[in-house]
């Protein structure tokens, strides 16, 4: 479904990702771990179309899209739900999760995938018509993702879902994303807490400094005794 090759890409001078390949078959659930700075954003963002790629190539569904504008990778079926969430703050829940599938025409199956939304974080249904920026964290997070489901994406792209919630909210949160992958949605996940995220995926890519520093599948990965040193030491 995604294929990345050789892809570098440059702030000013700082290459922020060096050479990175990778790719995610339909159905997968890959994640991208490594310490802050590694470049795990800056994949997702080029894979989206916003971050100034210097080379390599990004393959979606077997159609090069390296230098499409960010509304054409959505259409392709890119879903990024970003680091930070990045709701609408003054926008109520419903609002938020509408403009999710502003690209789509269908509204009497827009208003069953809100529904579906609903039934994924039934918090989000008791807090419809609040403003989003009033929510708490793990709710903000929850719409962050319902939003980005809004599109039907064929690729899910989740970065950091678990960055400053408390424990009891982030296990809420991976029961939903293991539920997305059970129900066949292909998922690129971007975690800092590499356990958690090693837990749930298929497979790994561990990012070092800008380049792929070791790959395979989540099991191996686990226990790896560098991987262990390095990332699984708490
Ligand atoms: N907009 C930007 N301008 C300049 N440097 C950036 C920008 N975004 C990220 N960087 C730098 O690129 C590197 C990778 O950052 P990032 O992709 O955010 O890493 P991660 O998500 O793994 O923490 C870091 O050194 C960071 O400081
Ligand atoms: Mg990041």
């Amino acid at each position: 479904m995604l294929r990345i090759e050789g892809l570098t890409v440059a702030y000013g001078g700082i290459e922020a990702v060096r050479g990175v390949s990778l790719d995610v078959a339909e159905g997968e659930l890959v994640t991208i771990v490594g310490n802050n700075g590694a470049g795990k954003t800056t994949t997702l963002m080029a894979i989206s179309g916003v971050a100034p790629i210097r080379s390599g190539r990004i393959v979606i569904d077997g159609a090069e899209t390296t230098r499409l504008a960010p509304h054409a990778i959505v259409a392709r079926g890119v879903a990024h739900c970003p680091e930070g969430r990045l709701v609408f703050g003054r926008l109520t829940v419903h609002e938020n999760l509408r403009l999710g599938a502003y690209q789509r025409k269908d509204g009497a199956s827009v208003r069953q995938d809100i529904d579906r939304v609903y039934a994924l974080f039934p918090r989000l249904l008791e807090r419809r018509t609040q403003l989003a920026g009033t929510l708490s964290g793990g709710e903000q997070q929850m719409l962050a993702i319902g939003r980005a489901l809004m599109s039907r994406p064929r690729l899910l792209m989740l970065d950091e879902p678990s960055l400053g919630l408390a424990p009891l909210i982030v296990q809420r949160i991976f029961g939903v994303i293991r539920q997305l992958h059970a129900e066949g949605v292909t998922i690129l996940l971007v975690e800092q807490n590499a356990h958690l995220a090693l837990t749930v995926a298929d497979r790994a890519y561990v990012l070092e400094t800008g380049e792929v520093r070791l790959a395979g599948s989540a099991k191996a990965l686990i226990d790896n005794p560098e991987v262990r040193r390095a990332y699984l030491s708490q």
